[in-house]
């Protein structure tokens, strides 16, 4: 996607470092975080510099192959140190299932070489961004138009290498003139759908709002909402999905109302291994994001402020599990499927 008229991907690898778009700082400011270590990258994991799956993925991929490339394979501890490497990566954030499937990968092909873990990485972060473009491509045909669209954190390029996967649909229906309008969930308690989605909708100059989060109900109720398309973090074999902590909320509410509620996600996201939801990891982060917000001051200066009661405590989850029977359907880049055990088996079956 351009920034500034310049292209950009989310993450890449040049010269052994990896660049990460800081998404801790947009929409205030829009820089470069450079990671010289694998050590250095998985700290940018841990805080969110870079988020959302495929991003999460291409960056862990990347963290493999600096790792790989840090010592020569002739060097006697070069199997030890890849393996704590690999377990260090995995150790950063639990739930999003690219992120295993990056580091997996990368370290097989690691342990032929450090040039092979290069090759990986690189073909995961491309192949990631080619998934989310037919994404967008698929899910489009599923839009009328004049819709009005909702979705929930952001699962927009930002969330992957490019194009993003609930936003990429959008951006083709805006594309092919479709006139739509998106309603952005805020997605407390870090905001990512009133700083990053509303952020890339209005680079896009696709007309939108930002809405309280639980502002939802109110406006399916009010036949204000045609459709709603969110990203995920990991699928389930049994189409049980893992995404941002309130998804759980709004597809009871689409269910209620009856309106389509649709999963946008590569055939990456997928773990074919875990049954159903229960057994998907869901990450419990830290209090202070539910107990003190961040932003700018009139001044412009990035603020970190308490906006809680101060001897009160917070719990944090940060995702939650949609049943399948509440999800419409899986756009993923080789086509629409249900979210059921059968057509997700046979969706896995070329990977
Ligand atoms: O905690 P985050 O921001 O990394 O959460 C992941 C997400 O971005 C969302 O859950 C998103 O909707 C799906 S991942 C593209």
């Amino acid at each position: 996607m351009k920034v500034n008229n310049i292209d950009y991907r989310t993450v890449w690898y040049q010269d052994d470092k990896v660049y990460l778009i800081n998404q801790n700082l947009l929409p205030f400011e829009f820089k470069i975080f450079e990671a010289k270590t694998c050590n250095d990258t998985c700290f940018a994991i841990k805080t969110m510099i870079v988020r959302g799956a495929g991003a999460i993925g291409a960056a862990a991929g990347f963290a493999m192959a600096q790792a790989a490339q840090a010592l020569k394979k002739q060097d006697e501890n070069y199997i030890d140190y890849i393996t704590s490497a690999k377990n260090e990566i995995e150790r950063t954030r639990p739930t999003a299932q690219n992120l295993f499937m990056a580091v997996n990968k990368v370290f097989e092909a690691a342990l032929i070489s450090p040039q092979d873990a290069i090759r990986t990485a690189f073909a995961i972060a491309d192949k990631d961004a080619e998934d989310s473009r037919n994404i967008g491509i698929l899910g489009d045909t599923l839009i009328q138009k004049n819709w009005k669209i909702a979705t929930h954190c952001n699962a927009g390029w930002l969330a992957f290498v490019d194009h993003g996967t609930a936003l990429s649909p959008i951006y083709e229906a805006h594309k092919n003139n479709k006139n739509i309008f998106v309603w952005a969930d805020e997605t407390r308690p870090r905001g990512q759908g009133a700083r990053l989605t509303a952020w890339e909708l209005n680079a896009q100059n696709i007309p939108h709002k930002i809405i309280p989060d639980n502002a939802t109900a109110h406006l399916m109720s009010l036949k204000m909402i045609d459709m709603m398309i969110v990203g995920a973090d990991r699928i389930a074999r049994n189409g049980d999905t893992a995404n941002k902590i309130g998804t759980l909320e709004k597809a009871i509410c689409a269910y209620n109302y009856n309106i389509p509620f649709y999963v946008a996600a590569p055939t990456s996201t997928i773990d074919i291994n875990c049954d159903n939801g229960q057994k998907i990891p869901i990450e419990l982060r830290s209090e202070d994001e539910v107990l003190f917000q961040t932003g700018v001051n009139e001044q412009g200066k990035m603020e970190k402020i308490l906006v809680c009661s101060p001897d009160s405590h917070a719990y944090n989850p940060a995702f939650d599990v949609t049943p399948a029977k509440l999800i419409t359907g899986i756009i993923t880049e080789k086509g629409i499927i249900s979210a059921n055990e059968q057509d997700i088996v046979k969706i896995m079956r070329n990977n």
